[in-house]
């Protein structure tokens, strides 16, 4: 759960180990190619003959070499060259980790020329897929066959401009390696109080933490949030962090928040019992903002940010809150809640309503494990985005095309929004089966007063039951990168 060490140096063929290359389907026999072919005797030439390599995109080729000092060849197809681009090159680099996992503690990529800007990207892929959460994993015997990478090596024609890049990628590793870590704790042991202590730590970054507690909320108005809450023996907190960068800038700040429920078993509303344990990530979005906030800090970015998350757990007891029951939210509209396992709405509704009083942010982007629903309308490949503004959308969905983190635009409309009316409070907290990601997003803009503000629903996204996209089965931190992105693209001075 700690970074291997990542350094580039000039290019040169090392004696021994295991290396990695890669060929461009114009070229698969580069200069690289033929130097480690001589070496090997012409066996990566009878290699490649063997596989049929040609070059496309993600296509491998492994050669054991026991008569050299080499132990394996690694040869990566990167399609044609007219297509490639820094989200492939990272993906390339998730696929060369992979080829060798759990075999070795050292890989070498050599790369020529025409690879030199991509260094950085394709080693943040082969970090991020050599992600392995074995905190609870006592086997030793087990954990020795299963060796992590320890060091990648980069032997590149500019180290130097490697080198740069890597300062701030390896900041966006450590925050989705924080995210993902975050994600995969079990529910007992990262209860809210837990969660909000583990987000103090990050004081040490250099950014500023202020944890909420309920007698605090209560204070706030936050009975949305309360409501949820209530039936768990953990307490509440909501947490503000803050990045202040750019300290000359007096314009308001970026604000991102995130949906923390650490374990939604559906309340009285209780969920079925499959799968259930997967909502132990129903806190994904939160974990998502912190480590956002971790990679700014780290890269040090001048631009002036707020994350808010509210943590709560969605418990059944004695005290949980029931079907029919009307809440007030901080806001002063009030909630009829029809079903308490459409929770993270009611803890959102309070934060965002919070944000924007508080801190008139020049946007507000939340990020929330929300719906079901979205996973039936877009599957495990795009995150749903919800926005009420079209130049926030558009840019959030233009950058998380260049960084392979995809959303796709669904509607809002007044038509809608009538779903969530009540005869006897303000609203509803569901708007029934029928479109109910939409009716969810609506039901969270009915909480951020005409702030621009984008809503994602990562539902889909934020946990992959198979390793994919440089992501071992688990958390994925699915919207780190795109939002660093988007941060650095659009609004860093
Ligand atoms: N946390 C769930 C949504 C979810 C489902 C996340 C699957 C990840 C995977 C959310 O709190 C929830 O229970 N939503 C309900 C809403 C319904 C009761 C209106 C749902 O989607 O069924
Ligand atoms: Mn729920
Ligand atoms: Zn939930």
């Amino acid at each position: 759960m700690s970074l291997p060490e990542v350094s580039f140096s000039e290019l040169h063929l090392p004696s021994a180990g295991e290396i990695v290359l890669f060929s461009f389907k114009e070229q698969v026999k580069t200069e690289l190619f033929d130097k480690i072919d001589q070496a090997v005797n012409g066996a990566l030439t009878r290699a490649i003959a063997a596989e049929q390599f040609n070059g496309k995109f993600g296509d491998t080729c492994v050669l054991l070499t026991p008569s050299n000092a080499f132990s394996h060849i690694v040869l990566i197809g990167l399609g044609e060259h007219g297509d490639f681009n820094q989200a492939l090159a990272k993906q390339a680099g998730g696929i060369a980790a992979g080829v060798l996992r759990n075999k070795t503690t050292q890989l070498d990529f050599v790369l020529d020329q025409s690879l030199s800007e991509f260094a950085g990207q394709i080693a943040l892929g082969a970090v991020l897929s050599n992600y392995h959460f074995d905190l609870y994993q006592t086997d030793a015997e087990k954990k020795r066959k299963h060796k992590k990478l320890q060091k990648i090596n980069f032997f590149v024609p500019n180290p130097n401009l490697a080198k740069n890049d890597w300062q701030k990628l390896s900041a966006v590793a450590e925050g989705i390696y924080l995210t993902r870590n975050l994600v995969n704790e079990p529910a007992n042991i990262l209860t809210p109080p837990v969660f909000a202590e583990r987000i103090q730590k990050l004081q040490s970054l250099g950014l500023t933490i202020e944890v909420l507690d309920r007698s605090k909320m209560q204070e706030l108005g936050f009975g949305a949030l309360l409501g949820v809450a209530q039936g768990s023996n953990a307490e509440a907190r909501t947490v503000i962090i803050r990045w202040n960068g750019n300290p000359d800038d007096h314009e308001a700040p970026l604000a991102f928040l995130g949906k923390g429920v650490t374990f939604d078993s559906g309340g009285i509303s209780l969920k079925p019992a499959a799968g259930m344990d997967e909502m132990k990530t129903d806190m994904a979005g939160a974990a998502t903002v912190v480590g956002l906030m971790s990679v700014l800090a780290k890269r040090k970015a001048k631009v002036n940010v707020v994350g808010v998350v509210g943590l709560v757990e969605n418990m059944v007891s004695g005290n949980a809150q029931r079907p029919g029951d009307i809440v007030r939210s901080a806001s002063g509209q009030t909630i009829e809640v029809l079903n308490t396992d459409a929770e993270g709405r009611l803890v959102l509704a309070d934060i965002l309503w919070y944000t924007q009083d508080r801190f008139k942010p020049r946007f507000m982007v939340n990020l929330a494990t929300l719906t079901g629903a979205i996973v039936v309308a877009l599957g495990h490949e795009h995150a749903g985005l919800f926005s009420n503004n079209d130049e926030l959308a558009a840019h959030l969905v233009k950058t998380g095309q260049g960084v392979n983190e995809l959303l796709w635009r669904m509607p809002l409309s007044a038509a809608y929004d009538k779903a969530l009316d009540s005869s006897i409070a303000d609203m509803k907290n569901i708007g029934g089966r029928d479109g109910g990601s939409i009716t969810a997003a609506q039901f969270l803009q009915r909480f951020v007063n005409n702030t621009p503000w984008a809503h994602l629903d990562i539902a889909g996204t934020a946990y992959t039951a198979k390793a994919r996209h440089c992501s071992p089965k688990g958390g994925t931190a699915f919207g780190v990168c795109l939002l660093n992105q988007f941060v650095e693209d659009y609004y860093e001075a």
